[in-house]
């Protein structure tokens, strides 16, 4: 069966709710109440006049049965009527006040969940988010978020209200014939047992509801960020399936709770029906013998309150379930802003002013979250200004030494300096303020060209964009072929673009950044020798005067560097220029040649081999990784 989906950070609900810990977080409900209690105290006292105002129909009506009608006071009736109206307006204007009050309070809470949870999630680092699916980090945002909300906007609510109106009940109906209160009220410890039992066997099922439910949302995510692979290799039966499995394992969950909760209240309503019954029965001969003052007014306003007697106890009820919800949602929410960022800025650091670009590494070695040392005894320094070129065959740490640079993660051992400043010492943004990357799968946002651009420099003006496109070879294309210029939209709703494009644009964002060091992981791999040749002449432009790592697979591109570090399994095995490279013989002449001579490989091969996609030259022994 496919794990897919499944992050590994996973943890058991109610493990990590109790590690948590409800007090905590019952804590941070009222802490965050705390600064609109006028509209807490608003919602709350239009509540409690609308509970008191729906208590009293009853008692008018039975004005209106025994003085009015059995008595025969008509001049009595016009009060009444009068009192009955006011009673359900005033009911209805404060019930409008109470739910609007309620629910914009529920939204402002969740607004400020939602920003702070949002901005604390920016400020993780890179492993973080290795670590978590997406589609697991975007439905706390959304599927938690909306539980926390509706605990704010129909729990509080209704545990308030619901007390409340049992109370208010409670009392009017013992004073009123305190012989059939007690009659009514005999059913009701067993109706609250009952379904606290009941509870507590369902919430497996709800509990399972919503794994079934993360299980879905995880499928789909993966299924339409990959769709491409998964249309490539025809494996659209494949993923029905599995998505299959997902949905019917949430609609089993599903139905399995629906026949508890659809055959338990029935019944309970069905038991509870017997109460009404002897009170029928005893009230008719009480009235009938004119005992304790009974009435058929009296019987009346029973019945009348009898009806609100039930229903506030299984709400209550089913708000413990909105309120484990809640709880369970916010313990995941509070995992993410509990997670502290491993890349922080460190007491007294100090801000990086515009530097000249001296990046030395010394002895550095490095290791991912999970795994084994990547990078070891790593020594290099790149003048301000100079080129740097970093080759080995795949999985050699090329990567790697580029991702520590902007300190996207921190060495295990030894330090990285820029301009002799331990890059531990200065504080994040002023470093990565200064260095700008270009990937080589270069991600633009669901905006127009212009704003992709801009992205490098928001405060640059459209003028400033424009010569960062011409610089960067993209101002013709844009121009010339997209429809709307640089108004065009790209990315899920607007014009696709090449990779040769998309690069382009990504190395005018890096001109618009006007970065001190540049980082170019593979900007040139996956379009052809036209558009390198074109990227190429963008990229001369772009490291101008700026100290510049490339990482390339092909050689070709950077066989002027200042340096080249050849790297093999996490170490610099040779280094210097391309012409004291070649002169040395070594792993890196090797390479070269070989991919000079793939002519000569291929006339080697079998004649009945069969023929591969066509490939661009390749280290000895590298694997194919699948782009
Ligand atoms: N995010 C990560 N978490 C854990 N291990 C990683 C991560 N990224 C890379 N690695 C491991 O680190 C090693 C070096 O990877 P790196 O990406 O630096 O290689 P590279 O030289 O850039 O390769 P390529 O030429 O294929 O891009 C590899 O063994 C890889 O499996
Ligand atoms: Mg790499």
């Amino acid at each position: 069966m496919s794990t897919r989906g499944r992050g590994p950070s996973k943890e058991d609900e109610l493990a990590l709710r109790k590690r948590i810990g409800d007090r905590r977080m019952i804590g941070w409900f009222y802490r965050s109440l705390l600064p609109y209690w006028p509209r807490v105290l608003l919602g709350m006292g239009s509540m409690l006049l609308s509970v008191g105002l729906g208590l009293l129909p009853p008692l008018l009506m039975k004005h209106v049965i025994d003085d009015v009608l059995g008595d025969g006071r008509m001049e009595l009736l016009g009060t009444l009527v009068a009192a009955l109206i006011s009673c359900f307006l005033g009911d209805a204007v404060f019930s409008a006040i109470r739910t609007a009050t309620m629910h914009i309070l529920a939204q402002r809470m969740v607004y400020d969940l939602r920003r702070d949870v949002h901005r604390h999630l920016q400020s993780l680092s890179l492993g973080y988010f290795e670590s978590h699916s997406t589609g697991d980090i975007m439905s706390r945002l959304s599927n938690d978020v909306g539980a926390v909300e509706n605990m704010v906007a129909h729990g509080t609510d209704t545990l308030v209200s619901d007390t409340c109106r049992l109370i208010g009940l409670i009392i009017f109906i013992t004073v009123m014939l305190w012989q059939l209160a007690l009659i009514s009220l005999i059913p009701l410890p067993f109706f609250a047992i009952a379904i606290v039992l009941f509870a507590r066997k369902v919430r497996p099922y709800y509990q399972k509801v919503r794994e079934e439910l993360g299980e879905i949302n995880a499928h789909l995510q993966e299924n339409i960020s990959g769709i491409r692979v998964v249309q490539a290799f025809a494996r659209e039966k494949h993923e029905e399936e599995l998505f299959d499995r997902a949905s019917f394992g949430y609609f089993k969950a599903y139905a399995k709770g629906v026949w508890m909760w659809s055959t338990f209240f029935p019944a309970m309503a069905f038991l509870t029906s017997f109460s009404f019954v002897a009170i029928i029965w005893y009230g008719a001969n009480l009235v009938h013998g004119h005992q304790h003052g009974a009435t058929i007014g009296t019987l009346v306003a029973f019945f009348g309150w009898l009806q609100g007697l039930y229903g506030p106890v299984r709400s209550l009820l089913q708000v413990h379930n909105t309120i484990n919800q809640a709880l369970a949602a916010l313990a995941r929410i509070f995992e993410i802003t509990d997670t502290k960022p491993e890349i922080t800025d460190a007491p007294g650091a100090q801000e990086l002013g515009r530097i000249e670009g001296r990046v030395e590494f010394e002895n550095v070695s490095f290791r991912y979250h999970t795994g084994e040392i990547v990078l070891s005894g790593v020594s290099l320094t790149a003048s301000p200004g100079q080129t740097v070129a970093l080759v080995g065959r795949s999985g050699a740490g090329k990567t790697s030494i580029a991702n520590l640079i902007p300190r996207f993660y921190d060495p295990l051992e030894g330090v990285v300096r820029v301009d002799g400043r331990d890059l531990c010492k200065v504080t994040v943004a002023s470093l990565r303020n200064q260095i700008a990357l270009v990937l080589q799968d270069t991600f633009l946002f669901d905006d127009t060209v212009r704003e992709n651009i801009r992205y490098g420099r928001l405060t640059a003006t459209d003028e400033e964009v424009q010569q960062a496109a011409i610089a960067a070879h993209a101002h013709e294309f844009i121009t010339e072929d997209l429809p709307n210029g640089y108004d065009t939209h790209i990315g899920e709703r607007g014009v696709k673009l090449s990779g040769g494009q998309k690069q382009r644009l990504a190395i005018a964002r890096a001109l618009l950044a006007d970065p001190r060091i540049l980082v170019l992981d593979e900007a040139t791999s996956s379009v052809d020798t036209e558009a390198e040749r074109i990227i190429q002449a963008a990229i001369n432009r772009l490291v101008r005067g700026r100290t510049t790592f490339v990482i390339a697979h092909r050689l070709s591109t950077i066989v002027n560097a200042d340096q080249i570090l050849v790297l093999e399994d996490g170490s610099i095995v040779e280094r210097g220029t391309h012409t004291e490279l070649m002169a040395l013989n070594g792993l890196y002449k090797e390479m070269y040649d070989r991919q000079f001579d793939i002519p000569e490989i291929e006339a080697s091969l079998p004649q009945d081999a069969a023929p591969g996609p066509a490939r661009g030259p390749s280290f000895p022994g590298e694997e194919y990784t699948g782009g």
